[in-house]
């Protein structure tokens, strides 16, 4: 059976139904989600043996974005995140970009690269071709380490030298460029690194100090493109304002760090629901967005199509990895990867650029119209009124009256509170 993620009505429902909802659109048994309820989640011994001095776990909410369609098939896709209004954003974008078909994304291979930094080489350009003509000796000595990486298809496949100028030295670094299929990688080159790196300093001459992947891993790119339906995104005008929005965004770097923070909206929720190292991805993301000429610029672009629709695409690296660490371990990270269904880290790095670029357009759509606070606001104001202590039955009321007096703050949420339950009280006494 094909996975559904046209799910009606899932704003109605409790968390447990729209679990068992997910699931069943999913083609998994009815209880495959049911660790996502904080009760039967991540443990705190299994937390103990991740981390070190653990207190305790910390709970972020885990939604589903819904309508998501990616290369041609139905996606759920769960999203970790703390912030209002991402999910719903998300999966209404997935709902235009349905119109013509959904996101399509491909990637390039798994590959990460660690570097080598070697100091005090007497003839560094010399030292570079003698580590060249070493290849074969060093990529036998790195893939060693890891016969199971080879096993399964990876390895090295290429070694490559960079002389990096800096003061007086003149830095060599090698890049072991390494196949890690589904995994992450990190463990995987930083271990082949530390191994070579005294073979690396005799060959060179010199002294080896750094041993350690580089996080600009710009040979894992994660593309997605869709086309966004102008009459969808609210007519011809919108399109134009959301393409002029873009070009802020590729012109002014302060526009551009706004305009990125959006696309990691979606991409870092789905990386932290499948337990993969947020950071990696984020540092990939930002270096990825310098352009060549060192300016600061977006990751994504907008341009309007022959037919009047908004183009968008975007292209960033995707660390991201399905065996090994938290992925493996965290009962909740195991099932969001079962509902994802994806087979191969590649699939699941296609999937994120998808979330990321609908984030993005989401935004865009948003910020080119009637601004983002409206959609926010009215998600927030949930957030305002349990904080200012009302009960499931209070909050409708209390966001509806926030938003009315268009005032979605603390001490409005507390007077108007204080005036439900004065009433309660005389209806109570009457
Ligand atoms: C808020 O979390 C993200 C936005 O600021 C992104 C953007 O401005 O494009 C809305």
């Amino acid at each position: 059976m094909g996975v559904h993620s046209r799910l009606t009505g899932l704003r109605d429902l409790s968390p447990g139904e729209r679990r068992a909802l997910a699931a069943k659109s999913a083609g998994l048994d009815p209880g495959a989600l049911d660790v996502l309820d904080p009760a039967a989640g991540l443990t705190l011994d299994q937390a103990d043996h991740m981390i070190e001095n653990v207190l305790g776990v910390l709970g972020v909410p885990v939604g589903v974005a819904t309508n998501f369609r990616v290369n041609g098939s139905d996606v759920l896709v769960p999203m970790a995140t703390e912030e209002p209004s991402v999910v719903a954003a998300a999966s209404n974008a997935a709902r235009i970009a349905r119109i013509h078909g959904g996101f399509a994304t491909t990637c390039s291979a798994p590959i990460m690269q660690a570097q080598v930094q070697v100091l005090g080489a007497a003839d560094p350009h010399a030292a570079r071709l003698r580590l060249l003509e070493a290849r074969g000796e060093l990529a036998e000595l790195a893939n060693a380490q890891d016969p199971r990486l080879v096993e399964f298809g990876g390895g090295v496949r290429d070694i490559t030298v960079r002389l990096v100028p800096s003061g007086e030295d003149v830095y060599v670094v090698l890049h072991l460029v390494v196949d890690v299929r589904d995994a992450m990688g990190a463990n995987a080159v930083n271990t082949m690194a530390e191994a070579v790196a005294t073979r690396v300093g005799e060959i060179a001459g010199g002294r080896t100090l750094l041993r350690i992947l580089t996080n600009k891993a710009d040979l894992r790119l994660a593309r997605a493109r869709a086309v966004f339906d102008a009459e969808a995104l609210g007519g011809s005008q919108v399109v134009r304002d959301i393409v002029h929005a873009a070009a802020l965004a590729e012109a002014d770097p302060y526009r551009a760090a706004t305009h990125n923070k959006g696309i990691m909206n979606g991409v870092t929720a789905v990386v932290l629901a499948t337990g993969n190292d947020t950071r990696a991805v984020e540092a990939g993301a930002h270096s990825h967005a310098v352009a060549p000429d060192g300016r600061y610029t977006s990751l994504s672009h907008f341009e309007r199509d022959a037919e009047g629709n908004l183009s968008g695409s975007l292209e960033l690296p995707m660390p991201v990895g399905l065996v090994g660490g938290a992925t493996k371990v965290h009962p909740v990270a195991r099932a969001a990867v079962r509902l994802l269904g994806v087979r191969t880290a590649s699939e699941l790095a296609g999937v994120v650029a998808a979330v990321g670029l609908a984030q993005n357009l989401a935004a865009l759509r948003a910020l080119a119209t009637e601004g983002i606070q409206r959609g926010h606001m009215s998600l927030h104001a949930r957030n305002v009124a349990v904080t200012a202590g009302a009960s499931p039955e209070e909050i409708p009321t209390v966001v509806a009256r926030m938003l009315a007096a268009k005032a979605v703050r603390a001490d409005r949420a507390e007077q108007i509170l204080a005036e439900l339950r004065v009433g309660a009280g005389t209806a109570e006494g009457d």
